[in-house]
């Protein structure tokens, strides 16, 4: 089904990108992928659509079983959007601005925490790994799911400095929030994702380790792109 070896037999190559929510990771894969004309995967959109559709069919976040069988059922059937196929359907839907939600974000997170569906996710993320090559982004990309990547990129920003950042994204997307809350979303997040015991969101012990707290995107870019020429 995937091609995670080329035809050659070698490994098809990864690059990962992880990091707390508002560390850029979306932006600069997104970038990243499109200057190397390589497949991206944003893994994030994965946790949050089954979190999504267990909203939906009412099926509660702590229902292990049924969430293996949602989150197995969404793998056989979904597709992540494309560059030519951008929008986010799910049953007929575009749900892309639903699923950029903070209560979106923090029922993905608590399914998130429980290993099965972690690991009912883990060959649907595996099956991205395309020739001529992944960028995926993600909070375990570098630790877990794609462990002998070429390049682990960690990505990471002062907790005031990423709320801001996430403030100002859903804005621009007409989604309205209050800072205070949004900062207190966040934090409650990252302890939930840092201190998970399944995969918690961690630097891969070869990780490059880059804080933009102080920083444009453009330049996280270049530091980037400088380890990337490192070792492609
Ligand atoms: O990256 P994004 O904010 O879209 O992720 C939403 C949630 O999904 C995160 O807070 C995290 O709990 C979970 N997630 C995860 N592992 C990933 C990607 C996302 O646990 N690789």
């Amino acid at each position: 089904m995937h091609a995670s070896r080329n035809q050659s037999g070698a490994a098809v190559p990864v690059i990962t990108v992880d990091g707390p929510s508002g560390s850029g990771k979306g932006t600069i894969s997104q970038c990243l992928a499109e200057k190397l004309g390589w497949h991206h995967l944003d893994s994030g959109a994965l946790y949050r659509l089954l979190a999504y559709a267990a909203l939906q069919q009412a099926v509660p976040l702590d229902d292990v079983d049924a969430l293996v069988q949602l989150a197995t059922r969404l793998s056989e059937t979904y597709q992540l959007p494309t560059r030519e196929h951008p929008a986010i359907m799910l049953g007929g839907e575009d749900v892309g601005l639903a699923l950029r939600t903070e209560s979106c974000a923090e029922a993905a997170s608590k399914t998130a925490a429980l290993p099965e569906v972690r690991q009912a996710l883990l060959a649907w993320q595996r099956h991205y790994r395309r020739v001529p090559g992944l960028i995926a982004d993600g909070r375990d990309m570098g630790t877990t799911v794609f462990p002998d990547a070429t390049l682990k990129i960690y990505l990471t920003a002062r907790p005031e400095v990423r709320a801001e950042r996430r403030y100002n994204q859903l804005k621009n997307k007409g989604i309205v929030v209050d800072l205070g809350d949004l900062v207190r979303e966040v934090e409650a997040r990252d302890l939930r994702d840092s201190s998970r015991k399944a995969s918690p969101l961690m630097p891969a012990e070869d990780a490059v380790i880059l804080d933009n707290s102080d920083q444009d995107e453009s330049r996280t870019l270049e530091q980037v792109l400088q380890a990337v020429h490192d070792v492609l």
